[in-house]
């Protein structure tokens, strides 16, 4: 099945022992002009070992490969070029995608084990910033990624609902705040108040002794405290749940920093056991020079448990829990020193899980070149950023397609299809910048375009009307598919890819590149030609709408069959 293991095998039969399996393998090329083959083999590469020219040593092996599972294999200056048989490939790959159907490229690799993955994570009483709908996103397709090669992901959401900042809360709903207003709008009021709290301490300190009674309070589960704390969260968590709903992303757990506020001594008793735990300034940290690593700060002198603290026992929780294959952390770059330490530490404490930790960074990103913040005024709302993809989408599709039934349903799986591809389509650790309209247009690099691409692979089918693929010779040869055939194939390889890497991009830009082939295809034959060749062709439309539809839902994206 894999045509460069194929290639690999030929050339190795050639050679003398001069190169291992795995380094012809790699020195294989995918020439750009389609002239030049399907792969091709630098003989110049083996000059220096072999004592002859690049030509010499082309024709050498060439002269010793079985050619007759080729369509051709050529000499070409210092490269040996194979075409690959296209009847039999093309036969090949479009039967197994029919008769896999979505479960083409699909492996088990993973044999089942657990990966919990840390993702989106806002900040209860905050606004979800952008930051969190990328760990959203990206962890979404990441967890679809898992599945796919057979791994059972668990999405848990690590809100952060705990933390001195809840006194302050507390104490500022309570002078300033009042009920109807939080129902009415929870985040922007609870943001309010806040902010409110920030300014008034200034010049009135007490008013932090008093923030850090109640949340002394709410630690000892006083029961005023509790309940406000659980309203509060209960209220963002619904403005939350509004974004996901609209994202099409569910979790499996939230279990936030909260859940491990009486889950914290057993860590703390493990740093303790093994002399990891030293006092610095009455506060305790771990030292971690061994790691190159500042000191990780565990217990404040007050005895007051931190960030980390909270992490040390979800680390703990979720490696008794799950006994995880690996545990995944996608959280923004600039939390990359905190993971390291974070690692170190669990490492230390001899946690088994901890040497498969991976945090999971990524860039940061602004929206039509504003920054999304959730402390400066500046704030631009995910929501409405959502809300306006929509927009933009409908009027596109009602100037395209106004009589497309369902249209408000598909302008939403196009609006925000658009930001969730715009968002993946780029290597994670890039920042970018969004301009709304740019990743809305049907052409280009767009999640837009691969969907419109699909919907046109529905709409031949459709028109073709019910033809029997199953009895179909697919064996085809027109070089104006070929493209798409060999792209097909590649499938499987970039599903193993980008899970390796945790890289959802590389499934986006192996999604543009069989949109492109394919509309390549489109454009040059004629597909729904009334000859015996019509079958055929059918089957590898259908082949590729399976296979672009598969591609987005890896990414978290619908395919909407009409657009
Ligand atoms: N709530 C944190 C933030 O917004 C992210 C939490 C990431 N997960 C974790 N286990 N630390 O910065």
């Amino acid at each position: 099945m894999d045509y460069k293991a194929q290639v690999t095998n030929s050339i190795l039969g050639a050679l003398d022992g001069e190169l291992t399996s795995a380094e012809v393998y790699q020195k294989l090329e995918t020439p750009k002009d389609f002239a030049m083959g399907d792969l091709a083999f630098p003989a110049f590469t083996l000059a220096k070992s072999m004592h002859k020219s690049p030509n010499m040593i082309a024709e050498e092996l060439i002269s010793k490969i079985d050619a007759a599972s080729y369509d051709k294999v050529e000499v070409k200056g210092a490269y040996i070029n194979f075409f690959l048989n296209k009847a039999h490939m093309s036969n090949e790959v479009i039967t197994d995608v029919l008769e896999e159907g979505a479960a083409y490229g699909q492996n088990d690799s993973g044999k089942g084990g657990n990966v919990p993955i840390d993702m989106s994570s806002p900040n209860i009483a905050k606004p979800i910033s952008m930051g969190h709908l990328r760990s959203t996103v990206i962890g979404n397709s990441i967890a679809k990624i898992l599945v796919k090669n057979g791994y059972h992901p668990i999405k848990d959401n690590h809100l952060g609902d705990w933390g001195t900042q809840f006194g302050k809360l507390i104490v500022a709903y309570k002078k300033w705040g009042n009920e109807d207003d939080v129902k009415a709008d929870p985040i922007n009021n609870l943001v309010k108040y806040y902010v409110k709290f920030h300014k008034e301490d200034k010049e009135h300190p007490e008013l932090d002794d008093e923030a850090r009674e109640w949340f002394k309070k709410l630690e000892d589960g006083d029961e005023e405290a509790t309940y406000l704390w659980q309203w509060f969260r209960d209220e963002s968590l619904k403005a939350f749940n509004q974004i996901y709903d609209k994202l099409g992303v569910d979790f499996d757990t939230y279990n936030g920093e909260a859940f491990y506020n009486d889950k914290m001594q057993a860590g703390i008793d493990i740093l303790k056991d093994k002399g990891l735990l030293e006092e610095s300034q009455g506060a305790q940290v771990v030292k971690l020079d061994k790691y190159d690593l500042n000191p990780a700060l565990i217990l404040k002198s007050d005895g007051a448990t931190l960030y980390i603290t909270r992490d040390i026992a979800t680390a703990i929780y979720r490696d008794q829990t799950y006994k995880p294959a690996m545990n995944l952390y996608v959280v923004g770059s600039e939390q990359t020193y905190y993971f390291q330490q974070l690692k170190a530490v669990l490492l230390e404490m001899g946690l088994k899980s901890a040497e498969d930790l991976h945090h999971i960074p990524f860039g940061l990103i602004t929206v039509n070149g504003k920054k999304l913040s959730t402390r400066s005024g500046r704030i631009i709302l995910l929501d409405e950023v959502l809300d306006e993809a929509i927009d933009l989408a409908q009027k596109q599709i009602e100037s395209k397609n106004p009589d497309l039934p369902n249209k408000e349903e598909v302008a939403k799986e196009v609006g925000v299809g658009a930001i969730i591809f715009g968002d993946l389509k780029n290597e994670r650790t890039n920042n970018i910048d969004f301009v709304l309209e740019d990743q809305l247009r049907f052409e280009g690099e767009t999640g837009p375009y691969v969907q419109y691409s699909h919907a046109r692979a529905e709409s031949i089918l459709k028109k073709a009307g019910d033809i029997d693929l199953r009895a179909a010779d697919k064996s085809i040869t027109d070089e104006n598919a070929w493209e798409t055939i060999r792209t097909l194939q590649d499938f499987p390889e970039v599903v193993k890819s980008a899970c390796v890497d945790f890289e959802p991009s590389e499934i986006a830009k192996y999604s543009l590149r069989l949109a492109k082939a394919f509309n390549k295809y489109y454009a040059h034959s004629t597909i729904l030609g009334d000859d015996d060749g019509l079958a055929g062709r059918l089957s590898l439309v259908k082949a590729v709408s399976i296979v672009l539809k598969e591609s987005l839902n890896l990414l978290g994206v619908k395919a909407p069959d009409e657009m």
